[in-house]
């Protein structure tokens, strides 16, 4: 391992580096992952709650689960891998790129600037009648589901399950991957699309892909270099 990761910290000394998170980061914060064992919330899975449709056909109740989510979040303190990248971004001004699928705002409290946010935040609230978004952050929610001064049922303004991914951050996020030398892939499953396609956009054109996870993901057979283990563990010995 010691080898692994001098390799790795060889290769992030010169050039673009792109990190790309995913629910793992956050798991030593105690949030969390979405497709770990422990992602039950009430007999839920939270790619069940995650949505349109369960919205709609009860916003109570996905309200319920965000607004456990929400405070669970607000507890948690970002952990020495969210630390490690607010570092690395620091250490290398201009060419680090980081790029996240969570909604949980850690890495900002971590130190972490312009992150591009692909799914959303768990922190902004959107109105499905007028549209109007803004920063809600209430914990525990006064009233569920939260409403508008439209009168319109407020949800929180991430990306569910069949909805696009805000243009203008997918945007950033394939073009810094198509710049990457050094694409890092941290406490993801890789599995959801279109995001997870981001590792072979970067590996397509020309980038060295660093993977950071206890367990496989088929992202590992894109990667030149896969460190097994805990994100809180490897990111900091990166540095
Ligand atoms: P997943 O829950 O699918 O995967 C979490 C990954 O983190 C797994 O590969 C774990 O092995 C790994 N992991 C667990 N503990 C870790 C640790 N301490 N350090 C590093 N890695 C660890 O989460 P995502 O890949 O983020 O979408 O899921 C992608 C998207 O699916 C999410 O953004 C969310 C979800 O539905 C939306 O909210 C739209």
């Amino acid at each position: 391992m010691e080898r692994l990761i001098e390799g790795v910290r060889q290769i992030l000394r010169a050039g673009r580096i792109v990190a790309f998170t995913g629910a793992g980061i956050s798991a030593e914060s105690h949030v969390p992952t979405f497709r770990g064992g422990d992602g039950l919330w009430r007999n839920y899975s939270p790619e069940s709650l995650a949505t349109a449709e369960a919205f709609e056909s009860d916003p109570r109740l996905v309200w319920e689960w965000y607004d456990w989510l929400r405070g669970l979040i607000h507890a948690a303190q970002p952990n020495p891998g969210h630390l490690a990248l607010a570092e690395l971004q620091q250490k290398n001004p201009g060419r680090f790129t980081l790029v996240t699928q969570n909604i949980d705002g850690l890495h900002e409290k971590a130190g972490s600037r312009d992150v591009v946010k692909l799914h959303g935040d768990i922190w902004r609230l959107r109105c499905t009648t007028c549209g109007r978004e803004g920063r809600n952050e209430q914990v525990p929610m006064e009233h569920l589901p939260p409403l508008c001064r439209c009168g319109g049922t407020l949800r929180p303004a991430i990306v569910w399950f069949g909805e696009m991914l805000p243009e203008d951050s997918w945007m950033r996020a394939v073009d810094a991957a198509g710049r990457a030398d050094v694409f890092v892939a941290i406490g993801t499953s890789a599995v959801v699309y279109p995001a997870a396609g981001l590792v072979r956009v970067a590996r397509e054109s020309g980038a060295q892909i660093v993977i950071v996870n206890p367990d496989p993901t088929p992202a590992d057979q894109l990667a030149q270099w896969i460190l097994r283990g805990p994100a809180g563990e490897i990111l900091p010995r990166l540095i």
